[in-house]
């Protein structure tokens, strides 16, 4: 609806699913470190437009903390965020604009109704009108709640009010830091139900931090495990909630791991996720398509092959592996 086109890093931008757009959020190695400790570390992904993605990690993994980065709340020790192509450590008012977020519990006036909350906010906000309030609280579901008060809405309601508010100057991004925190599982499917309806029609991209794997299979499009601030691994999820078949997970035992490497990231369509060298293997995402030419390449380049397998295990066998299990609900 409101996408522009700014061409950037698109490479980064390989194995999106479904809605692969433009990048609206890129974030390039972004590190927190806080008195000797590193929070965040080296964080590199992409949100497309249209697409959900979902910050996966348990209790402490740096998701909150990524989150204040990306919305300038707290600095970056390194790298940097780029929002609707505008950079957050150069440009922060600029990126900071195609951002809406939810980071904490949204903050209303309990006495005022719905509306006479999101009119109050209207005020404050350029550009923004009484037809674009409407409008965005139909998307949420709200158009029948608007007239009560908000002391009396559930959670479920206050939260997608808070939705509502973030949208409401059309940006290009929707954060929201665990959302279905505290909602009961009717409340979680409207949740997963109202955001795929917005990242439709919106076209914008959203991403929302979660420490639940089944919750973010159902929601999103793509998954960005996080644990002790690193990234563990990106999965595309088919829009009926299973990992998307045509990304295949494989390993490739190699001669050079590091020349290796080099050859997966310069081909534009395969996403590096792990290498070793103890091992002499490289995992990566990628079609089945990218596999003839990726040999090519690798053989070009003087790395030979030994072996190449699919990893079959499910996102979920993978997640608790890296996790060490148990650690995740
Ligand atoms: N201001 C701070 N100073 C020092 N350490 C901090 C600070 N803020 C967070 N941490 C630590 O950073 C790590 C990541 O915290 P963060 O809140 O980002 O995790 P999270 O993934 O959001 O966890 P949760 O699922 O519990 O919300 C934790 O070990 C936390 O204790
Ligand atoms: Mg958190």
């Amino acid at each position: 609806m409101n996408e522009r086109n700014h061409q950037s890093a698109g490479k980064r931008n390989a194995g999106a699913g479904a809605g692969s757009g433009q990048p609206v959020l890129e974030l390039d190695l972004v590190t927190k470190r806080i008195g000797g400790k590193t929070l965040v570390s080296g964080l590199s992904f992409a949100v497309n437009n249209g697409e959900i993605v979902g910050l996966l990690g348990p209790n402490g993994a740096g998701k909150t903390t990524t989150i204040r980065m990306i919305v300038g709340l707290i600095a970056m020790s390194e790298g940097d965020v780029r929002i609707g192509g505008s950079s957050v450590n150069a440009q922060f008012e600029k990126a900071i604009r195609h951002i809406g977020a939810i980071i904490e519990n949204p903050e209303f006036y309990p006495y005022l109704s719905g509306m006479d909350n999101l009119k109050q906010f209207m005020r404050m906000t350029e550009g923004v009108t009484e037809a674009r309030i409407r409008e965005v609280t139909a998307l949420v579901g709200l158009q029948d709640a608007l007239d009560k008060k908000v002391k009396a809405y559930s959670l479920g309601m206050r939260q997608r009010l808070g939705i509502a508010q973030a949208l409401l100057h059309k940006p290009k991004v929707l954060i929201l830091d665990e959302p279905t925190n505290g909602l009961d599982p009717a409340g979680i499917r409207e949740m997963r139900d109202y955001l795929k309806l917005i990242a439709e029609q919106e076209g914008i991209g959203i991403l929302v931090s979660s420490h639940l794997l089944a919750e973010m299979e159902l929601m999103c499009n793509r998954v960005v495990v996080i644990q002790e601030g690193k990234l563990i691994a990106v999965r595309s999820i088919k829009p009926d909630g299973t990992e998307d078949s045509k990304q295949l997970s494989i390993s490739m035992e190699v001669t050079d791991v590091a020349l290796g490497a080099r050859a997966f990231e310069a081909m534009g369509n395969v996403e590096l996720i792990g290498k070793d060298d103890a091992s002499g293997k490289i995992v990566a995402k990628l079609q089945r398509e990218d596999i003839p030419p990726l040999v090519k390449l690798l053989t070009d380049s003087g790395v030979g092959i030994y072996r190449i397998e699919e990893n079959k295990a499910s996102l979920e066998d993978e997640f608790m592996a890296w996790t060490g299990g148990g650690r995740i609900a």
